[in-house]
C-alpha cells in the first residue's frame, strides 16, 4: 500500500524503539551469569514492569541500558544509537534505585540539583528547574529540608525530582517503592503515571509485586529464573488514567492471573 512521506515518519515515530536489546548476555569476571540471551524492544513512551523471581538478572538489565556496567554478549540500542558514548547516554537516562540514595548533607534542592552540576547552565537556571521537578512531585515546600526530615515516601519523591530534572527521555526504576508501606506506595504510584503521562518518557520499571506492575503499565516483561531470559511480554489493556477503581475490576484481577500464571516455571 501506497503511504505519503508524512505519513510514513508518523509511523516511524510511533513504533520508535527507544531500547533494543538483541541477544543480550552478561557473564560477570567471576563467572557468574546474571543474564543469558534476553531479547526485547520498547517504544517509545512504553510504561514496562519487568517482573521475574530474586537474581533472575533485573537489575543488571537496568545496569546495562543505563551504562553502569558491560554486557558480555549481543546488543544494546539506546534512543536509536550504539551504547556510547557514556555522556551522551547518561543524559537521556534517568535512574532511581530502590532506597533513595540522598547526600544526607545536602538539602532536598541541592541533591535534586546534582545532574544538573555539569552542565553550562547558571546556578539561577539550575535551582528553577530542581524547583520545577520537585513541584512535580509534590515537595515544593521542603526545598530547603535536609533528607534525614523526610519520610520514606518523601524521600523517594526527592529521588524521583533527581532522575527526572534533566528531563530524560527514559526512566529506569529499580523496585523504587519496595520498602514503602501500601497506602504510601499507592500514592506514589499514582503519581508516577501523572508524571509519565505528562512528561511523556518512556518508563522501565522492576518490582516484585504483580498488583504494582499491572497497574503502572502498559506491559509487563516476565522473566525466567537466572540466568534470566525474557520469557513473556503481555500488553496490559487497560485505559489510561487509572485510578484505584481499576484495582477493583474483572479484567485487572485477569492480568495479575496471567501474569502470575506466567511466573510459575
Ligand atoms: N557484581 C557482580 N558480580 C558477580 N555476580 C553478580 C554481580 N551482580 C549481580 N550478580 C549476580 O547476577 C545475578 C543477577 O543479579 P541481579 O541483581 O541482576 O538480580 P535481580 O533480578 O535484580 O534480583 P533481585 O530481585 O533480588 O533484586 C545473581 O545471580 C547475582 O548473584
Ligand atoms: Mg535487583
Amino acid at each position: 500500500m501506497n503511504t505519503t512521506l508524512a505519513e510514513d515518519t508518523v509511523k516511524q515515530q510511533a513504533i520508535e524503539n527507544v531500547v533494543r536489546m538483541s541477544g543480550v548476555s552478561k557473564v560477570f569476571p567471576n563467572g557468574n551469569v546474571a543474564v543469558d540471551n534476553v531479547n526485547i524492544d520498547i517504544a517509545e513512551g512504553e510504561f514496562i514492569s519487568f517482573v521475574g523471581p530474586s537474581g533472575c538478572g533485573k537489575s543488571t538489565i537496568f545496569k546495562m541500558i543505563s551504562g553502569l556496567i558491560d554486557n558480555t554478549q549481543g546488543s544494546i540500542e539506546i534512543l536509536g544509537s550504539q551504547m556510547n558514548p557514556m555522556q551522551q547516554k547518561r543524559t537521556n537516562v534517568g535512574f532511581v534505585f530502590q532506597d533513595s540514595t540522598l547526600l544526607p548533607w545536602r538539602s532536598v534542592l541541592e541533591n535534586v540539583m546534582l545532574p544538573l552540576e555539569f552542565q553550562k547552565k547558571s546556578k539561577k537556571e539550575k535551582i528553577e528547574e530542581a524547583a520545577q521537578a520537585l513541584e512535580l512531585v509534590g515537595l515544593k515546600d521542603y526545598t530547603k529540608s535536609l533528607p534525614r526530615q523526610l519520610s520514606g515516601g518523601m524521600k523517594m519523591r526527592v529521588s524521583i525530582a533527581r532522575a527526572l530534572v534533566a528531563k530524560p527521555k527514559l526512566l529506569l526504576m529499580d523496585e523504587p517503592f519496595g520498602a514503602l508501606d501500601e497506602i504510601t506506595r499507592q500514592s506514589l504510584q499514582s503519581e508516577l503515571l501523572r508524571i509519565w503521562e505528562s512528561q511523556k518518557m518512556t518508563v522501565l520499571f522492576i518490582t516484585h509485586n504483580v498488583f504494582e506492575a499491572v497497574y503502572l503499565s502498559t506491559r509487563v516483561a516476565v522473566m525466567t529464573p537466572s540466568p534470566g531470559k525474557v520469557a513473556s511480554a503481555l500488553d496490559v489493556r487497560l485505559p489510561f488514567p487509572r485510578n484505584d477503581e481499576v484495582r477493583t475490576t474483572h479484567e485487572f484481577s485477569d492480568i495479575v492471573a496471567q501474569v502470575s500464571r506466567d511466573l510459575k516455571f
